[in-house]
């Protein structure tokens, strides 16, 4: 069966850091939480994806396509890579520019680069700062601005590194928005969350990566009840309690 992304036995190593024999499908039209404590080696596997970082050994076949470095711009076109932070995406002069950098890339003319970044800049709620140079966004608009640059190339795959950290409750339901009517249109999702409400309520399946290593893979109707799970993004309880427990003590 065809996968839209599918990794096989992939080693990577920093220096004090390895990804150990990682394997993982995101199917066509699957939506599909990474989870990991900090440093457990989200944003690597992602850059792995991308091209951006080159593995030790282990494949990655976008589409039965296998990444080498002959095809990135190939594999780009098809999979919009959200940064976990936005700065490290956004370079041109300004928002506009920024938007029309991939679909001038694509070659398409400047009439259908302005249709494309109107349109992908109205989704996100950002048309009013067209002419704003990047390096004055905030943090959410930035985030904004670099999500509307990957709807506006009209990817097959979205990979997003933890796409609602940092967003005020309005973008986060325009994000969700915006990802849904993608997906009706049979997009496949790879992301990042700390946030169990997101896993639970919008994801088709769960794998929990530690130490660069897949402890859990599966649907997420079995994950919410994996204890890999709970060790990894906490349960519904566990904060409250602490903090209950916590502002009690002060109350003694
Ligand atoms: N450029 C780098 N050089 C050396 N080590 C790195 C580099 N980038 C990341 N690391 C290390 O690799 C490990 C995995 O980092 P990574 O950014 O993939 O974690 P993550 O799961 O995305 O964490 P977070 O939840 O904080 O985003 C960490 O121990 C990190 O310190
Ligand atoms: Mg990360």
């Amino acid at each position: 069966m065809t996968c839209a992304i599918e990794i096989s036995h992939l080693f990577f190593k920093y220096d004090e850091f390895k990804m150990d024999d990682v394997s993982l499908s995101l199917h066509v039209g699957e939506q599909k939480a990474i989870v990991g404590l900090n440093g457990s080696g989200k944003t690597t596997l992602f850059k792995l994806i991308l091209g951006l970082l080159e593995p030790i050994s282990g494949d990655i076949f976008v589409f039965d396509r296998k990444v080498t470095r002959d095809n990135l711009w190939e594999v780009r076109q098809k999979v919009g890579f959200l940064f976990q932070n936005p700065d490290d995406q956004l370079f041109a002069p300004t928002v506009w520019e920024d938007v029309a950098f991939g679909p001038r890339n694509l070659g398409l003319s400047e009439e259908e680069v302005s249709e494309r970044v109107e349109w992908a800049l109205d989704r996100v709620g950002m048309s009013k700062f067209t002419n704003r140079p990047v390096n004055q966004l905030s943090h959410g608009q930035a985030k904004r601005v670099a999500l509307a640059g990957i709807i506006a190339m009209r990817p097959s795959i979205l990979v997003l590194d933890e796409p609602f950290s940092g967003l005020d409750f309005k973008m986060v339901h325009t994000m969700i928005d915006i990802i849904q009517k993608l997906r009706q249109e049979g997009i496949s999702i790879l992301f990042t969350t700390h946030d169990r409400f997101f896993i639970e309520n919008w994801s088709d399946s769960v794998a929990v990566i530690e130490d660069g290593r897949i402890i859990y893979d599966g649907p997420t109707k079995d994950a919410i009840r994996r204890k890999e799970l709970a060790d990894t993004v906490g349960d519904w309880n566990y904060l409250q309690e602490q903090i209950i427990s916590y502002r009690s003590h002060m109350l003694e």
